[in-house]
Formats: structure tokens, C-alpha cells, sequence
């Protein structure tokens, strides 16, 4: 089965929801419950997004928000995993995917919808972890399979073995560049776009999308939602993986993709992007 979302939207993902400071399981559920209903188009969530006492945090969540819509899909990763109170590891063993697969479909109750290798950017044999992510496929373990945090050597490296259904890279707004997301839309593959305001220690928005905050101000709406309404209309095939807390930022947030883009939003995103040298053009 391959992996697909439903219309252009936002993905909700549930790192901060479980690991910020302060975090509480009703705040969490109350950001994802909030996000379901405004219409979010999947949940993303990890192994490693899990509590000292509960390796299974982040799925727990995300499998609240699935008993509110059943059909709302459901993104994983295999293979980082936290190991005490502020240390993680990586580990994209066969074994290791194989054995993080079958948990989260135990906590899940259900195949994950996609189950990503979290960190191809740290895995010592990518061929064998590929493969392995293609046989629990195969099994049904997990419905679609990708690569998170992956190069473009290792996504032709992946795809000479199988077919991806899905990659998550960074893309944040301003910083980053589109060579994944070019690579994935030349592929046909859905490209999830992870952290694009930054994550939540970068620099306000505004510096990095000046243009597109200038004109939000006059138009009285978030900088964060028009510069995402921008993205989803400049980037077609891209899926933001956002990372609100609130429940006021996560529906400003999936708001976005009701806003109305016009020539002058266009223009000021596309200039913002490539006076930072990160232009969306080849
Ligand atoms: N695959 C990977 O290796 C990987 C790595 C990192 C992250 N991710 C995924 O990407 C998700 C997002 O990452 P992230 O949280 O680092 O990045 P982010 O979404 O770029 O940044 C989150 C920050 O943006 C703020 N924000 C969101 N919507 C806003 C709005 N409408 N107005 C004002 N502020 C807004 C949040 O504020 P509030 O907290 O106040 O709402 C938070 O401070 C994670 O949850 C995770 O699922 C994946």
C-alpha cells in the first residue's frame, strides 16, 4: 500500500508535544484533539519521542488523535530512540527497525501508515535497512515506507533497492534548501517537510521571510500562517510538519491552507527564499 494525503494541508507533529519542558499528556491531547478537528492531514510522531518512563509517548498521542478520525494518517520512525532523561541514540539496524515496527504497530493497534528510517543521515548500512523497511511492507507490519533526514546519494541508493513512498527532511522557510524536495517531486514521491519555522529556538519568522511578514501584517494574520498558505501553494507535493504546543498556533497554523494566495504573496515568498540564496528554482 503506498502512502498518500488527503488535498494540500498541514501535518501535526508531536516531538514538542511529548519532549518540551513542561509537557503534559492533557496539554498534548488537547493540541492534538484541537488539530483533528480543524482538519489536520496527519499525525507525525517517532519512537524517540518518548518520556523517561514511557517509550511510547509520542505514539500514545497519535493514537488518540486515530480514534477521533480513523482514517487520519499515522507517520513513524524506526531506529533513534531515547535512552534517559536528555540522551538519545541512533541505531537503523535490521534488527533494531524490525523490533521499533512491531511496537508501534502493538501501540498503534494497526500497521503505521508510514514508517520512516528516522536517521539515514547516521545509519552504518543503508542497503540492509532498506530492505528491511521493504519486507515489513511486504509483511503488512506497516502500510508505506521512507527515509527521514536522508541525502540524495541515499535516496538513489534506497530507491535501487525499492520503492519509497515517502521522505521527511528538514525545510525550514528561509534556511534550508528544495534539493530533496525537488528530488521527490521529479520521483513522484510525497516530500513531508519538517520543522519550517526552524524548530522552536530559531530565530522569529519574520526574520527569515521578511517580505512575507510584511504583507501578512497588513493583510492582520499570523506571519506563521501566510508564510505556510505560500510554501503550500509554491510547493506542491510538500506536506509541512509543523510542531505547535498551543492550541491558538496549531489552528492558525492549519488555517493556512484556507488562505487565499495571491501574485504579491507569491512574489514576496519566492523573494524572500532566494535573497536568502534558497530559492525554490533549480
Ligand atoms: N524527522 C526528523 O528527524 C524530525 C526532526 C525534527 C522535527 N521533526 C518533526 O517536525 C515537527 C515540527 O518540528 P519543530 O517543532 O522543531 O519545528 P517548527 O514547527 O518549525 O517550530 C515549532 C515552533 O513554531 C511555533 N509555531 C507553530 N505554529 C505557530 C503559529 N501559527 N504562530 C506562532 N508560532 C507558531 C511553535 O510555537 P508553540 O510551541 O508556542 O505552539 C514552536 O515554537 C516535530 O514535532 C516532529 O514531528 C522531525
Amino acid at each position: 500500500m503506498s502512502f498518500t494525503l488527503s488535498g494540500r494541508g498541514v501535518v501535526l507533529g508531536v516531538a514538542s508535544l511529548v519532549l518540551k519542558e513542561g509537557a503534559t499528556i492533557e496539554g498534548a491531547l488537547e493540541v492534538v484533539r484541537a488539530a483533528v478537528d480543524a482538519g489536520v492531514v496527519a499525525i507525525d510522531t517517532a519512537r524517540a519521542y518518548a518520556t523517561v518512563d514511557d517509550d511510547a509517548a509520542g505514539e500514545r498521542i497519535a493514537q488518540v488523535a486515530r480514534e477521533r478520525s480513523p482514517s487520519l494518517p499515522i507517520i513513524t520512525k524506526a531506529g533513534h530512540f531515547r535512552l534517559g532523561r536528555a540522551a538519545w541514540d541512533s541505531d537503523g539496524s535490521a534488527e533494531r527497525v524490525r523490533a521499533d515496527a512491531l511496537r508501534s504497530r502493538e501501540v498503534l493497534g494497526a500497521p503505521p501508515s508510514l514508517l520512516l528510517l528516522h536517521r539515514a543521515d547516521r545509519v552504518e548500512d543503508l542497503e540492509a535497512s532498506v530492505r528491511e523497511l521493504a519486507a515489513l511492507r511486504e509483511e503488512g507490519v506497516v502500510e508505506a515506507i521512507g527515509l527521514s533526514n536522508a541525502s540524495i546519494e541515499q535516496l538513489d541508493r534506497a530507491r535501487s533497492i525499492t520503492t519509497l513512498d515517502a521522505v521527511e527532511n528538514r525545510f525550514a522557510l528561509g534556511i534550508d534548501r528544495a534539493t530533496e524536495y525537488r528530488y521527490c517531486v521529479d520521483a513522484g514521491i510525497p516530500f513531508l517537510a519538517y520543522a519550517p519555522f526552524g524548530g522552536p529556538r530559531a530565530d522569529p519568522l519574520a526574520t527569515h521571510v521578511p517580505r512575507v511578514a510584511a504583507i501578512a501584517r497588513n493583510l492582520g494574520v499570523s506571519v506563521h500562517r501566510s508564510a505556510l498558505a505560500a510554501m503550500l501553494d509554491a510547493m506542491p507535493g510538500a506536506w509541512p510538519v509543523i510542531g505547535s504546543t498551543r492550541v491558538e498556533s496549531v489552528l492558525d497554523s492549519i488555517a493556512a491552507a484556507e488562505l487565499a494566495v495571491d501574485d504579491e504573496l507569491r512574489r514576496a515568498f519566492a523573494d524572500d527564499l532566494r535573497s536568502r540564496d534558497v530559492g525554490l528554482g533549480a
